[in-house]
């Protein structure tokens, strides 16, 4: 993909697609549920549509209407066996989510993945759950994995990696394990999974104890169906409020997007850099928080954020290391370390390129520095991304100020945002799958 410098502002009303988050988990959810799930606006990415095979695999009769889906779950235990292994491309939620799933179902079970899932790390959902008696093996601690599905046993587990893909994928076996399991979670992180579960009426309780996230599941407790209307993603929306931020005479409007509080980080960093965002219509869609968002150009400046925000904008780093390049003053961005466990090296690859862009930043113990300047010498005009999809756009919307970039192996954007490249187009972005410089 080729990102070009624009001549005018970006504006309009870009359509962003459905949360990510929410459509793998609008997937999962009806499928152990009992009865049907009518689901609207669901992603149909590719990281998206591998949960849903995997579900269509196990015998869930699943109804694709564009956007829109049916769902008939029969309840807990009503997974069958997959004819094959379950291959999942690139998708890390599906991965962790799954283990969980899959290690209490009555059948055995393999999980394969692209070559940046299989060197991801598994342990992290492995060992919590072989602390229930799941049992599992990985190949180096990475996919693929083997799962013997059988009876957990309940238990209290400490999440101690802020991670809501490992939340989730215990939530999942805890749903169908015997007795009272509860999860500690030591720091917040995004709570589709619980808000979702508590939705469709299933025995799932969630409370605050010295600081603490306690969720309590009394498992082996069958729920029904709900209607679902998928919210759009935050994380997506970010490359358009940040491009629209840095190029002069721009003004987006944005709807329907989900701020849920456990997501809203980049709102909250974009706001102490001086962002011109206002929102409006604010509403609950299935106890989600959902708004439509305005934003115009603005005079950026730079900001220090500590780790504990890490958790609420973790998919962000890489935009808004795009929006610190264009502020008046530097920026830190501390405590960085789970960046580089994502579908890249996060924090190494925002480093490299943004090097090859001439814009001076370091890395030192997982912090990230960025010294902005008034005008750039791009070094290399290739930027790796080593198939990761949010490194591709973030560059793609450093392009609009100083193209041409070329993105290498951009096409991983079909796993979030198969419809990046038109709608960037639309509200006056020059980015092209050919090369024309
Ligand atoms: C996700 C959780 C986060 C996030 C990922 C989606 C989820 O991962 O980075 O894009 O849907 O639960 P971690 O749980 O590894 O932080």
């Amino acid at each position: 993909m080729i990102s070009n410098k624009i001549d005018q502002g970006l504006k309009g009303s870009p359509k962003i697609p459905g949360d990510k988050s929410i459509s793998h988990r609008s997937v999962i959810i009806p499928s152990i549920a009992n009865g049907k799930t009518e689901v609207k606006n669901i992603l149909k990415s590719e990281d998206v549509v591998h949960t849903i095979n995997a579900f269509k695999n196990m015998g869930v009769e699943i109804i694709e209407n564009n956007e829109n889906m049916i769902i008939n779950g029969k309840g807990l235990n009503s997974l069958k066996e997959p004819k094959s292994e379950i291959y999942l491309g690139n998708s890390g939620t599906s991965a962790r989510l799954l283990t969980g799933l899959l290690s209490t179902q009555k059948f055995n079970s393999s999980i394969t993945g692209d070559k940046s899932l299989s060197s991801r790390p598994m342990m992290r959902i492995v060992k919590p759950l072989s602390a229930m008696d799941a049992k599992i093996q990985t190949t180096n601690g990475s996919l693929p994995i083997k799962i013997n599905g059988q009876n957990l046993k309940s238990k209290d587990i400490e999440i101690k990696i802020p991670s809501a893909q490992i939340k989730s994928g215990i939530i999942l076996a805890a749903l169908n394990t015997d007795g009272k399991t509860r999860i500690i979670e030591n720091s917040v992180t995004r709570d589709h999974t619980e808000i979702m579960l508590e939705s469709f009426g299933a025995d799932i309780n969630t409370y605050l104890e010295n600081s603490k996230k306690i969720i309590e599941i009394n498992g082996k407790k069958e729920f029904n169906s709900n209607k679902i209307d998928v919210p759009n993603d935050l994380s997506s929306s970010a490359f358009f409020i940040i491009a629209a931020l840095i190029n002069e005479n721009s003004k987006l409007k944005l709807n329907d997007i989900n701020i849920n509080p456990t997501r809203n980080g980049i709102l909250i960093a974009l706001e102490k850099m001086n962002a011109n965002i206002s929102y409006s219509n604010k509403r609950k869609i299935n106890n989600e928080e959902v708004c439509d968002i305005e934003v115009e150009t603005s005079n950026l400046n730079g900001c220090e954020l500590d780790s504990s925000i890490a958790k609420l904008m973790i998919d962000e780093y890489p935009i808004l290391s795009i929006a610190a390049t264009f502020a008046s003053s530097p920026s830190v961005f501390r405590g960085l370390n789970e960046l580089r466990v994502k579908e890249s090296d996060r924090l190494e690859l925002i480093k490299i390129n943004l090097l090859k862009c001439g814009v001076k930043c370091e890395v030192k113990d997982d912090n990230l520095f960025i010294y902005p300047s008034n005008k750039y010498r791009i070094n290399d005009k290739n930027i790796t991304t080593n198939y990761d999809h949010r490194i591709a756009m973030a560059f793609a919307v450093l392009g609009t100020r100083i193209g041409p970039l070329k993105i290498c192996d951009s096409e991983s954007i079909r796993t979030s945002f198969p419809t990046f490249v038109s709608e960037f187009n639309s509200i006056g972005g020059k980015v092209f799958w050919r090369e024309i410089y």
